[in-house]
């Protein structure tokens, strides 16, 4: 039998019950369908998709269109998990309607559950503008990829007292704006544990260490599909791109010799 499908709620009493949370990155129907028979709680239809599906060098190109048709491809699984479709790079910055109505693409044409958003306070106005809608925000902080021209490249964020102070007040912020939950990414382990402590709704860490609400990985990476680069933080659970090349390779070795198709893959 399927397992209910996971809402927003459930991921909340999961922290109440202090029950770790599950994410990880879909682009895809047949990745999503697996993911969800796995039971990871979330599906994040994540910006990365720019990097590890179309192989650009950041995020910063997607766009909405882009972000849809993987949002879309994901819920035709109809996974039991969580859909949550990632705002792309100048999607809601501009004012809280542009947010609202970009999120409300997510929800309608993407048929997304919920939207993410990276940045701290500066952004409430438009979590609020979404959240008033009816969709539910999950904010992303920390090392937020869409703002990698001013970090300099991919850094760990919050090392200095200041800018741990200003991490955990953005965090409340977000949580007061009406965000269900937060992305802490690249922080460091002692203040992604003491912001978990501190907060009512779950963080999910990537990079941030174990005692987060819940953790995210991109999925290629977990599964060894994306080589280009690895960052520290990234746990390999299998190593499937050999395994691709070896399959191929047969493929095409046993077409060369004609012994594919063979009667069993041939109409008589
Ligand atoms: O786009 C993405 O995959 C993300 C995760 C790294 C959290 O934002």
């Amino acid at each position: 039998m399927k397992a209910a499908k996971t809402t927003v709620p459930d991921i909340l009493q999961k922290k109440e019950r202090r029950e770790k949370i599950t994410m990880l990155t879909a682009y895809d129907f047949p990745m999503a369908s697996i993911l969800s028979k796995a039971g990871v709680d979330m599906l994040l239809v994540g910006d990365s998709a720019n990097m590890v599906f179309a192989g650009e060098p950041n995020s910063l190109t997607a766009t909405m269109d882009q972000m849809i048709y993987h949002s879309r491809a994901v819920s035709n699984a109809q996974p039991v998990s969580l859909i949550v479709g990632d705002m792309p790079f100048m999607s809601y910055q501009l004012s809280p309607e542009q947010a609202a109505e970009n999120a409300g693409r997510f929800i309608s044409q993407g048929r997304a559950e919920a939207v993410k958003l990276e940045g701290g306070g500066e952004f409430v106005k438009e979590i609020e503008a979404i959240s008033k809608c009816g969709i539910p925000v999950m904010g992303h902080l920390g090392l937020t990829p869409q703002s990698i021209h001013k970090f300099g490249g991919f850094k760990v964020q919050g090392r200095d007292e200041a800018a741990a102070k200003k991490l955990m007040d953005d965090a409340f912020a977000l949580q007061q704006a009406g965000c269900f939950s937060i992305v802490l990414e690249c922080v460091p382990a002692d203040l992604a544990g003491k912001m978990t402590e501190s907060l009512a709704i779950p963080t999910i860490g990537i990079g941030a260490g174990p005692d987060c609400d819940g953790q995210v990985l991109v999925t290629p990476d977990l599964l060894g599909l994306f080589e280009r680069f690895t960052p520290k933080f990234v746990k390999r659970y299998a190593s499937l791109a050999p395994l691709v090349e070896e399959a191929v390779k047969s493929y095409i070795e046993e077409v060369k010799a004609g012994k594919f198709p063979s009667e069993d893959h041939t109409y008589k």
